[in-house]
């Protein structure tokens, strides 16, 4: 994925950034006021999160979550205030937490609760475009992929060890992959060889395990092997879990939960959440429109969901 470059402050500068998906929908649906306290468990470089603190005014908290302490400091970056703007903003408190500790970072300044939850989920364009990351297969890196740079395992150590059946699982179940088993199959019988460093080194050997038929379509034949593997190796499905149950276990009653999410299983988990926890805002998600999928390609996935918290969990 290309990195999306902008003049977003209008200050002439044109520096790389992430670019918030379904930005105007995500605040519409958070009905957002001075005074809140709002939770960004999935903070990010604060794309949202600048927005969503320009709605709260001086007397509000935000608070951010991200597991990854490099692009918090591009977060940091986003919330410096000049002196004569600083009392207009809302108090800011960013954390090197995972969103489902966000309990935690709500003790740590003194709150007992929230009234509104943002988790945009998956990776950052800032993560994607750093080629030492390894998540993509555009730019040629370490087989990284981890969110948390102190977590393991890395890609390579998590394709080292899987078994043929699970990586087939993971390929099929968390990126769509009709070719799961030819790619698992391909990837072991390599590893016997030597061990896979790299992401182009993967992304050739997907490609050839694909039949010639499947090798050119409207997005990479690599794309949903890439998206499976980093989900398995910062084990996202269970962090999502965690992560609503936390966040109803902080909202206030009557508190806002929203999520956008970028992958069918992902969706699924927070349309089921939301239906047995929350009153529900979004009878269908809020999707991109054409114009904003024609700005950012990146958001053409994005799924918005957003429910009233109603009951505290056990
Ligand atoms: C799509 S980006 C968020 C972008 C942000 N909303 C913005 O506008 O700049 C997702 C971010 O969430 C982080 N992340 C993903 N899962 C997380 C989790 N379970 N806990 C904390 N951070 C997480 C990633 O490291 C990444 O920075």
């Amino acid at each position: 994925m290309a990195t999306s470059v902008s003049d977003q402050d209008g200050d002439g500068s044109r520096q790389p950034v992430h670019v918030p998906v379904l930005l105007a929908e995500t605040l519409l649906v958070l009905d957002l006021g001075p005074g809140l306290v709002v939770v960004d468990g999935t903070v990010g470089a604060g794309g949202h999160a600048r927005a969503i603190a320009r709605a709260l005014g001086p007397t509000g908290h935000v608070i951010g979550l991200d597991r990854d302490s490099e692009i918090l400091d591009c977060a940091r970056a986003a919330f410096v205030t000049t002196e004569k703007d600083a009392h207009e903003q809302p108090r800011v408190s960013l954390f090197h937490l995972a969103s489902s500790q966000m309990k935690d970072a709500l003790v740590d300044v003194g709150c007992s609760a929230c009234d509104r939850v943002l988790l945009d989920l998956g990776v950052s364009s800032l993560q994607l475009d750093k080629a030492e990351r390894g998540f993509s297969f555009m730019v040629d890196g370490p087989l990284d992929m981890r969110m948390d740079a102190t977590a393991q395992p890395t890609a390579a150590e998590w394709l080292r060890r899987v078994d043929e059946i699970e990586l087939a699982r993971v390929l099929f179940t968390y990126g769509d992959e009709r070719y799961s088993r030819r790619i698992a199959r391909a990837i072991i019988e390599t590893r016997r060889q030597s061990p896979l460093q790299t992401t182009r080194q993967l992304a050739q050997l997907i490609v050839r395990a694909l039949p010639m038929s499947a090798r050119h379509g409207h997005i990479h034949p690599a794309t949903r092997s890439f998206q499976a593997i980093r989900m398995a190796v910062n084990g996202e499905v269970a962090e999502l879990q965690s992560a609503l149950a936390a966040a109803l276990a902080c909202l206030k009653p009557g508190g806002r939960l929203a999520v956008i999410s970028f992958h069918s299983g992902e969706d699924r988990i927070v349309k089921h959440f939301l239906r047995e926890h929350c009153a529900v805002l979004t009878k269908k998600p809020i999707e991109a429109t054409p114009l904003e999928v024609d700005r950012n390609p990146r958001s053409r996935s994005a799924r918005l969901r957003c429910g009233i918290a109603r009951e505290v969990a056990a």
